[in-house]
């Protein structure tokens, strides 16, 4: 008897030291949980900055934000046409950032007026944003000061259910692009894979262009709509990793001449330095036809090499090109003169970590057509 109860005493004891054994390792899971939780957060696109010529480098924490003379627009997380804490800037529609509940940076939204005119297929001139593209373009609550509608398109940085939640502080936002396409931000969106490999057949391959990669444009074809000219347009390095995103739309906004960062505002005349011409439709050739668009980089422009063949035909054809310069002078001129300032924002890496591997990994498609790339000519 003795025996058993003091059996029963070291099993009771063993059972307590277990326990707090398991008391212990769980205060550890959570200390690393929330270690990892800092880590995702610093970790999330940390290169996130907008170029045309120059760069702009936006605030990443709302503290960063205030200080850089933005204002909080909502006390409300949950809003009707976005999710998350809207801090914006004067003079910047291009830089409107969502920071989430727990003050990470969670997306970035753009702004464009509703006055703009465009051209449909039949080259009939008609209101841009068409309906063919609304979603990602959604109707704001906002308007501009001179009354003109605005609207918007809002990417985020992590998953949108996530952005309002008051329990993330313990998940991993990590890094993600998920594009809003609808009011309903929680269901309501497009994820953009981070594996050029996983993209759907929508979004067709496009010009591969010197430390902007490799860009996808959805449904872009000859047979296209141009009221239906997506938006949205993707940038791969030659690892095939999502490496920045672009917005596009139809029209020729004037701009502030305060704004941090311009459009790229593109004519037929220029398309050669951007596009493979040969996927585009004869509506985008409607002499009047006019684009403006902005790249957003999510990663070091560095990173985003083009394969090393497509570099040889750049070669071979920027030699040819140069036979063609006569009759494009003057825009590259102007081009040229708005990019005043070009500064990389991230000095080069060493030599190991560039070229090397990447170039293993045959991309989706080889366009020997890519033209010289203006869109980013230092
Ligand atoms: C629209 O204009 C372009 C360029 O001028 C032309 O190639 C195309 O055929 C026109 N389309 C229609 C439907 O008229
Ligand atoms: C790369 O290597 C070359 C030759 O080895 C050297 O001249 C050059 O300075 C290096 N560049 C960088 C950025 O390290």
């Amino acid at each position: 008897m003795a025996a058993a109860s003091s059996n029963k005493w070291r099993v009771g004891s063993t059972s307590r030291l277990l326990s707090q054994l398991v008391t212990a390792l769980v205060g550890v899971a959570m200390f690393l949980d929330y270690v990892a939780v800092g880590v995702a957060a610093s970790a999330s696109w940390e290169h996130l900055s907008l170029r045309y010529g120059k760069w702009y480098r936006p605030p990443r924490t709302p503290r960063e934000a205030r200080a850089m003379g933005y204002r909080r627009v909502n006390e409300i997380c949950k809003m009707d046409t976005y999710h998350g804490f809207l801090y914006v800037q004067r003079h910047n529609d291009k830089s409107r950032l969502l920071f989430d509940h727990n003050d990470r940076l969670a997306g970035i939204q753009t702004a464009i007026p509703g006055n703009m005119l465009g051209f449909n297929s039949l080259n009939e001139s008609l209101q841009m944003p068409s309906k063919e593209i609304i979603p990602p373009i959604l109707l704001s609550q906002e308007q501009y000061s001179s009354g003109i509608q605005m609207y918007t398109v809002t990417a985020y940085f992590q998953h949108p259910s996530l952005i309002c939640s008051p329990y993330t502080q313990h998940a991993h936002a990590g890094k993600g692009l998920y594009i809003q396409m609808g009011y309903q931000v929680e269901r309501q969106f497009e994820k953009i894979p981070l594996d050029a490999d996983r993209l759907s057949d929508d979004w067709k391959t496009g010009t591969c262009l010197h430390s902007m990669g490799r860009h996808y444009f959805k449904h872009l074809s000859k047979d296209m709509k141009c009221e239906s000219l997506y938006p949205v347009y993707l940038m791969y390095n030659a690892d095939g990793q999502l490496g920045g995103f672009g917005w596009l739309f139809q029209g020729s906004p004037s701009e502030s001449s305060r704004t941090p960062v311009r459009w790229l505002q593109l004519d037929p005349s220029l398309y050669r330095a951007s596009f493979d011409v040969s996927m585009l439709p004869p509506c985008m050739f409607n002499p009047d036809f006019k684009i403006f668009t902005i790249r957003i980089y999510l990663r070091n422009e560095h990173t985003m090499i083009c394969p090393r063949r497509d570099a040889k035909m750049d070669d071979q054809r920027d030699s040819k090109d140069h036979a063609h310069h006569g009759g494009r002078g003057h825009h590259l001129d102007r081009i040229n003169n708005e990019e005043v300032t070009f500064r990389p924002l991230h000095p080069k890496p060493t030599n190991s970590s560039s070229g090397g591997g990447s170039n293993n990994r045959t991309p989706k498609y080889i366009n020997s057509r890519t033209t010289t790339s203006l869109w980013m000519t230092p």
